[in-house]
């Protein structure tokens, strides 16, 4: 996607350095476009812990790119395994990542060590590569929903959605997997509006799917994270579309914490509400989501400072409790699959069962 008119990805390799990659802190959106050059593994894993780099299809990328740093001064098969299970720690709930990393391992345990260096830059870039073909794809499947809420609502004013967090183009390696089908959408014509729920404590609504939208020209709408549920009984809202970390083989779904809520309220308000996801998403080693998914739970200042835009202008951080109050802060909760009206997928779409899972990924 575009950044002042210029296409970017996420991450990406340049061709004078070939031997670092280049993210975008995401910590400074939308204030400021800092890129910032990664070239060893410690690098790598503050950037994920951090939330420099976030959203799980392009942690998992990155973190790809991370093992291949980390052989470069030890390319054997006990570094190899080092390496691993220390990027797979940084951060729990989102699978991409363990995905990606079991990945790049499986294929270069089968490698002499002094071809690993060269072969794992082949695969991280092309886990990078199918990462945005699967992310188009889902925007494909995802955009027939839209055009056909389009079309029941006879082609008349605009079709509403909402979304949770950040699975937009900056949390994948491009065109996001919520917002894909919306971009398109968009870009062919339909009037969508997005409800753009803030997503406390970190913001990524309103600091990363605001800024995303609004530098594409979608027309969006920040609300406080509490203020879904009025909208949809007020028959404001069309569809909830929202990403996520990991699913399960029976279709439990996690996402940002406050997703289970959106869902709970959908349902009451016999709202749609899908999920977008490539099949690197998918954990087909648990099944009962709330008891198996680790949750992770940071840091209790992401609750008690909020960033924003002080009022000389630079960004800045104010505290909004009392000084002792302690806080609690997990990051995603689960939406159990009976909330989820489906699931779409670069595949296409389905049930969030074992049985729809199945039905698009018989290999399984
Ligand atoms: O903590 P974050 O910002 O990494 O959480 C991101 C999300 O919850 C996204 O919805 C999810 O990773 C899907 S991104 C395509």
């Amino acid at each position: 996607m575009k950044i002042n008119g210029i296409a970017y990805r996420s991450v990406w390799r340049p061709s004078d350095d070939a031997k670092s990659i280049r993210i975008f802190d995401q910590t400074r959106f939308p204030w400021e476009v800092e890129v910032l050059e990664l070239r060893d593994m410690g690098a790598v894993a503050h950037a994920i812990r951090s939330m420099q780099v976030r959203g799980a299809p392009l942690i998992g990328a990155v973190a790809a790119y991370g093992l291949v740093f980390a052989l470069q001064d030890d390319a054997s098969d006990a570094a190899l395994e080092k390496a691993a299970a220390d990027l797979i720690e940084t951060r729990p709930t989102a699978i991409n990542l363990r995905w990606a990393i079991e990945r790049m391992v499986k294929h270069l345990r089968s490698l002499p060590p002094e071809r690993r260096i060269d072969a794992g830059y082949v695969e991280a870039d092309a886990i990078c590569d199918e990462d945005v073909q699967v992310n188009e794809a889902i925007g494909r499947h995802g955009l027939e929903l839209i055009r056909e809420i389009w079309e029941r609502k006879g082609r008349q004013g605009r079709v509403n959605l909402l979304t949770h967090c950040n699975a937009g183009w900056i949390a994948t390696v491009d065109w996001g997997t919520a917002l894909a089908p919306i971009y398109m959408a968009h870009d062919e014509g339909i009037p969508v509006h997005v409800w753009v729920d803030e997503t406390r404590p970190r913001n990524q609504g309103s600091l990363l799917t605001a800024w995303e939208l609004g530098s594409h020209g979608v027309a969006h709408t920040v609300i406080a994270d509490n203020a879904g549920g009025h909208y949809m009984q007020a028959g404001d809202v069309d569809m909830v579309i929202v990403g996520t970390d990991r699913v399960t083989a029976q279709g439990d779904v996690a996402n940002k914490i406050g997703t289970y809520l959106k869902a709970l309220a959908a349902k009451d308000n016999n709202v749609p509400f899908w999920v977008a996801l490539p099949s690197s998403t998918i954990d087909w080693r648990v099944r009962d989501g709330v008891k198996e998914i680790p949750i992770e739970e940071r840091s209790q200042n992401e609750v008690l400072f909020m960033t924003g835009l002080t009022e000389s202008g630079d960004p800045g951080r104010v505290r909004i409790a009392p000084k002792n109050s302690p806080a609690a802060n997990p990051a995603f909760d689960v939406t159990p699959a009976r909330l989820v009206t489906g699931l779409i997928t670069e595949r296409g779409r389905c049930d969030a069962s074992e049985e729809g899972l199945k039905a698009l990924f018989p290999e399984s």
